[in-house]
C-alpha cells in the first residue's frame, strides 16, 4: 500500500520536540494571566462572511489564501486564517462587550490556516499566540498589549528583536491617505479610473514577463498594500510615496504621539511609515516585531488597533486592539540563536522485574506510582531483564527501579541513576517518600 503523506505545508509536531511547544505555551499561559488577559478558544470553523466582512475582502488573506468549501448543508465555510475576527464575533454573540463601557481582555494559543505557498517559516497551518483588548481606547492600551508581546519573546530567550510601529489613523485619516496615495502611484494624465487602468496597461504591457498580477490588482482594490510589499517592483513603484502620517487627523496624530511617547524607554522601537500589515481592520497604530535568524519570513509577530472591527461584525461601537505571534517561527528563531528553552528535569522511573511474582509486584507498584504523581512505566511483555534495560534506556528514564529475588525477599527495591550508574538500595516501606525527592518543586 502506498503511504499517505501529510498535506503540503501540515506539520506534526512529534514526540521529541512538544515539551518546546509545551515551554512556549506555559510561557504564553503565563504572561497572559500575569497581564490579567483571560484565554478564550474559538473555532477553527467559521461562516466564510466573517472573514469576508472582517478580515477584508481585498486582502491577499481573504481574497486567495483561504481554505474555503461548502458543508453538507451548502453553507460557505473558511478554516479561521486568523484569530482577530472569530475573537470579535465571539465576544459579540456572548455578550461580552454588550454592555457601555465594557472591558474584556483575552488571549489565545491556537491554530490557523493559509492556503501559501509553504517555505521556512511559511506554512498552511500555523499556530500563534494572539491577544486581543476590547473596549480600551487609550493609546496605553496600545502599548500593554505591544509590551507583552516583546516580554513573551525576551521570557523566551529571543534576542536581536526590532520592533517597528506605524500609525494608519482613524477611518478619516485612513480614506485621506488612500487617496492621496491613488494620486501618488496613478500617473498624471489618468485621472479616471479607466482612463487610469488604459494607461497603466500600456505603460506595463512591455514589461508583461515581469509584471506581479498583485500590483495591477492591489492598485485598484487596496493600494496601501503595495507600500509594504516586498515585490522589489512594488518597492520601486512607490519609493518617494507620501507616508500614512502625513494624512493623520489631529485625533489620530495625538493617538500615535501618545503611543510612543508610553513606549518610550519600556521598548525600542522604530517608527517606519511603510509598514501596513494585510488586514482592512486595521486603525490607528500598527506594529510589528521581527527577530534575526528567521531568514525571509522575518516577521515573528503583529499587531494593531482595529477601533472599526467590532461594529462592522454586528456589534455595539467598540474599540480593539491585540497582536498575534507566529510559534512556529519563534520556535525557528530560537534554534537559529542558538536559545535554550527552559526543558524541565522529569524524572521517569523504569520499572525492572526478574521473574514472575516480580512482575506482579512491579505492576502493582506502577499503579501506585502513578496515583502519587510519580511518573513511572515498564515494559508488559515479558522480556528479559536485558532487554527491559535497553528498553529504559530508550524511553529516556532517569532511573531503573530493580525488583529481582532478593529484593523481594528483602522487601526493597534496588534504584539505578542512569546518568551516574550508581546504584542504592531502598526500603519497600520508604520508596514513595524517597522517590518524591526526585519530583521537581
Ligand atoms: P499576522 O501578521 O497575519 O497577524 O500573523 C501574525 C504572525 O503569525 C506573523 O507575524 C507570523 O509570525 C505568523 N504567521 C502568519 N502567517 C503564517 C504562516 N503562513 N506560516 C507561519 N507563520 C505565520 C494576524 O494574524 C492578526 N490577527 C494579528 C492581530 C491580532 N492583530 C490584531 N490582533
Amino acid at each position: 500500500m502506498s503511504k499517505i503523506p501529510a498535506p503540503k505545508g501540515f506539520e506534526d509536531i512529534l514526540p521529541a520536540d512538544s515539551w518546546k511547544w509545551h515551554a512556549i505555551e506555559a510561557i504564553a499561559r503565563e504572561l497572559g494571566e500575569l497581564y490579567h488577559f483571560q484565554e478564550i478558544r474559538t473555532p477553527i470553523l467559521e461562516h466564510s462572511d466573517l472573514f469576508h466582512r472582517g478580515v477584508g475582502e481585498t486582502t491577499d488573506i481573504v481574497h486567495k489564501e483561504t481554505f474555503t468549501f461548502k458543508d453538507r448543508g451548502g453553507d460557505s465555510m473558511t478554516l479561521r486564517p486568523e484569530g482577530t475576527a472569530g475573537v470579535v464575533r465571539a465576544a459579540i454573540e456572548h455578550g461580552l462587550i454588550a454592555q457601555e463601557g465594557s472591558r474584556v481582555k483575552v488571549y489565545y494559543i491556537a491554530p490557523n490556516f493559509r492556503y501559501e505557498r509553504p517555505q521556512k517559516g511559511r506554512l498552511r497551518q500555523h499556530h500563534q499566540f494572539g491577544a486581543e483588548a476590547f473596549g480600551i481606547a487609550d493609546p496605553a492600551e496600545d502599548v500593554e498589549c505591544i509590551l507583552l508581546q516583546m516580554d513573551f519573546y525576551r521570557r523566551c530567550g529571543i534576542k536581536d528583536l526590532s520592533l517597528q510601529i506605524n500609525s494608519l489613523g482613524d477611518a478619516e485619516s485612513k480614506q485621506r491617505y488612500r487617496d492621496a496615495l491613488v494620486k501618488f502611484l496613478k500617473p498624471k494624465d489618468a485621472e479616471s479610473k479607466q482612463r487610469y487602468r488604459d494607461a497603466l496597461v500600456k505603460f506595463l504591457k512591455p514589461k508583461e514577463p515581469a509584471l506581479s498580477e498583485d500590483s495591477q490588482r492591489r492598485l485598484e482594490t487596496n493600494p496601501l498594500r503595495i507600500l509594504d510589499s516586498k515585490d522589489p517592483r512594488d518597492q520601486e513603484a512607490s519609493r518617494g510615496a507620501p507616508p500614512p502620517y502625513e494624512s493623520l487627523s489631529q485625533k489620530s496624530r495625538s493617538h500615535f504621539d501618545q503611543v510612543q511617547k508610553l513606549l518610550s524607554g519600556m521598548a525600542d522601537f522604530k517608527v517606519n511609515p511603510n509598514l501596513v500589515r494585510g488586514f482592512d481592520y486595521y486603525t490607528e497604530t500598527l506594529w510589528e516585531v521581527t527577530a534575526a535568524g528567521l531568514g525571509a519570513q522575518n516577521a515573528l509577530g503583529g499587531g494593531g488597533r482595529y477601533d472599526n472591527l467590532v461594529e462592522n461584525l454586528g456589534g455595539r461601537p467598540t474599540p480593539g486592539v491585540g497582536f498575534g505571534s507566529g510559534l512556529e517561527r519563534l520556535l525557528i528563531a530560537l534554534e537559529a540563536q542558538g536559545a535554550q528553552l527552559p526543558k524541565p528535569a522529569k524524572p521517569l522511573f523504569y520499572l525492572i522485574y526478574h521473574g514472575e511474582a516480580a512482575r506482579e509486584a512491579q505492576w502493582k507498584l506502577l499503579s501506585e506510582l502513578r496515583a502519587n504523581n510519580i511518573p513511572a512505566d515498564m515494559d508488559l511483555s515479558n522480556r528479559s531483564v536485558k532487554a527491559q534495560f535497553k528498553l529504559s534506556d530508550r524511553e529516556q528514564a532517569t532511573h531503573c527501579l530493580i525488583l529481582g529475588d532478593t529484593e523481594l525477599q528483602n522487601q526493597t527495591l534496588t534504584l539505578k541513576d542512569l546518568k551516574t550508574g550508581n546504584q542504592s538500595t531502598i526500603p519497600r516501606a520508604e520508596l514513595l517518600d524517597r522517590l518524591k525527592s526526585f519530583l521537581p518543586r
